[in-house]
C-alpha cells in the first residue's frame, strides 16, 4: 500500500503558525501527494512524539518554539549549521529510524534578502544586528557566510551579546543597548532579530540619523509587515526588506526533501500564506 508522505510543525503554542499554509500551498501547486499539519506539542512529550510519528509515516518535521534547541538533544545527525547555531528548525526522519536535524533559517534570512533587495551586497560593509537571541544566532552564522566583513550587536541583556561574540569570532563586536543607534554608522546591512515591533509588543525605536541611505534593513517580524523599525527606515531612503520571505524561503530545504520538489517563492506564495 502507497502511503502519503506526512510532515509537520511542532511546537507550543502552534495555532498561529503560518507553515501549514505555507507547505499545503506547495503541495497543491505541485499536485504531489504529501500532508503537513500543525502539532501542537509540550516539551515532555517531545521525545516520544518524535519517536512515534515515523511510525505514522511521517517523513520530517518543522520545528519551533520552544524546541528549537531541545530538540537537537533527539537527533542522530546534526549539520555543523545546526550545531554552530545551537538550535535546529528543520528535521528529516530517515528511514533507518534515525534524525537529522538541520537549522534553515539563516538560508531563509539571505535567500529573502537576495530575492527582495537583489542589489544587496553583503560585502560592501558592516552589518548591525539588534538582538542576541536564537534567530541573531542564525542571522549572525548567515551574514558571516555571505561574507559580511564586520558585524556589529547590541542587545538588551549584554553578556548575550558578548556569548554571541566568543562564540562567533572576530568579526563581531558589541555595543551596549542605549547607544544602539551608534552601530548604524558606516552599516550597510541592518537586521532587528528581537521581538520589539511585533503585534502587541512595543516598537524597536532607534535612532536612524547616522544610517545611510544605501544601506538595506531588515525585519525577521513578519506581523505585522510593515513594523515601524522598517516604516522609519523606508522613510530614511533604505531599502527595507520585511520579514515574511524568511519564513517561506526556510520552508524550501524541508519541503524539497520531505516531498521530492524543490518549491518556489513568489508573490502567488506569499499572498496564500496571508490570506
Ligand atoms: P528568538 O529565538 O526569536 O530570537 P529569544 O531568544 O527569546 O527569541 O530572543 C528575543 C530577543 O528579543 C532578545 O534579543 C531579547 O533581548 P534580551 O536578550 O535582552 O531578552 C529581545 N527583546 C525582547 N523583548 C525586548 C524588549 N522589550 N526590549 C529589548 N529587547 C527585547
Amino acid at each position: 500500500m502507497k502511503t502519503i508522505p506526512r510532515a509537520a510543525v511542532i511546537g507550543s503554542p502552534i495555532s498561529h503558525s503560518l507553515s501549514p499554509k505555507l507547505h499545503g500551498f506547495w503541495l497543491q501547486r505541485y499536485g504531489l501527494d504529501g500532508e503537513y499539519t500543525a502539532l501542537d506539542v509540550t516539551e515532555d512529550k517531545l521525545e516520544e512524539t518524535l519517536y512515534r510519528l515515523p511510525k505514522e509515516g511521517f517523513v520530517g518535521a518543522n520545528i519551533t518554539l520552544p524546541h528549537k534547541v531541545s530538540v537537537l538533544q533527539f537527533a542522530d545527525q546534526v549539520t555543523d549549521r545546526a550545531t554552530l547555531i545551537g538550535a535546529a528548525n528543520t528535521l528529516i526522519f530517515k528511514g533507518d529510524g534515525g534524525i537529522f536535524a538541520d537549522n534553515t533559517d539563516g538560508y531563509g534570512f539571505i535567500a529573502n534578502l537576495r530575492q527582495n533587495a537583489p542589489d544587496w551586497d553583503p560585502k560592501s560593509g558592516p552589518a548591525a544586528v539588534f538582538g542576541a537571541g536564537g534567530a541573531a544566532r542564525a542571522v549572525v552564522v548567515a551574514l558571516i557566510d555571505a561574507g559580511v566583513p564586520e558585524i556589529i550587536v547590541s542587545n538588551r541583556t549584554r553578556p548575550k551579546a558578548e556569548a554571541l561574540r566568543d562564540d562567533f569570532g572576530a568579526r563581531i563586536s558589541v555595543v551596549d543597548w542605549v547607544q544602539a543607534d551608534m552601530m548604524l554608522d558606516e552599516a550597510r546591512t541592518v537586521v532587528n532579530t528581537t521581538s520589539l515591533g511585533m503585534k502587541d509588543a512595543p516598537a524597536l525605536r532607534v535612532s536612524l540619523d547616522l544610517l545611510g541611505k544605501g544601506a538595506v534593513v531588515t525585519d525577521i517580524v513578519y506581523n505585522p509587515l510593515m513594523t515601524p523599525f522598517l516604516q522609519a527606515a523606508q522613510k530614511r531612503g533604505c531599502t527595507i526588506v520585511d520579514g515574511l520571505g524568511m519564513l517561506l524561503h526556510q520552508g524550501v530545504p524541508g519541503f524539497e526533501r520531505w516531498f521530492g520538489k524543490r518549491p518556489e517563492v513568489d508573490a502567488a506564495t506569499r499572498e496564500a500564506v496571508l490570506s
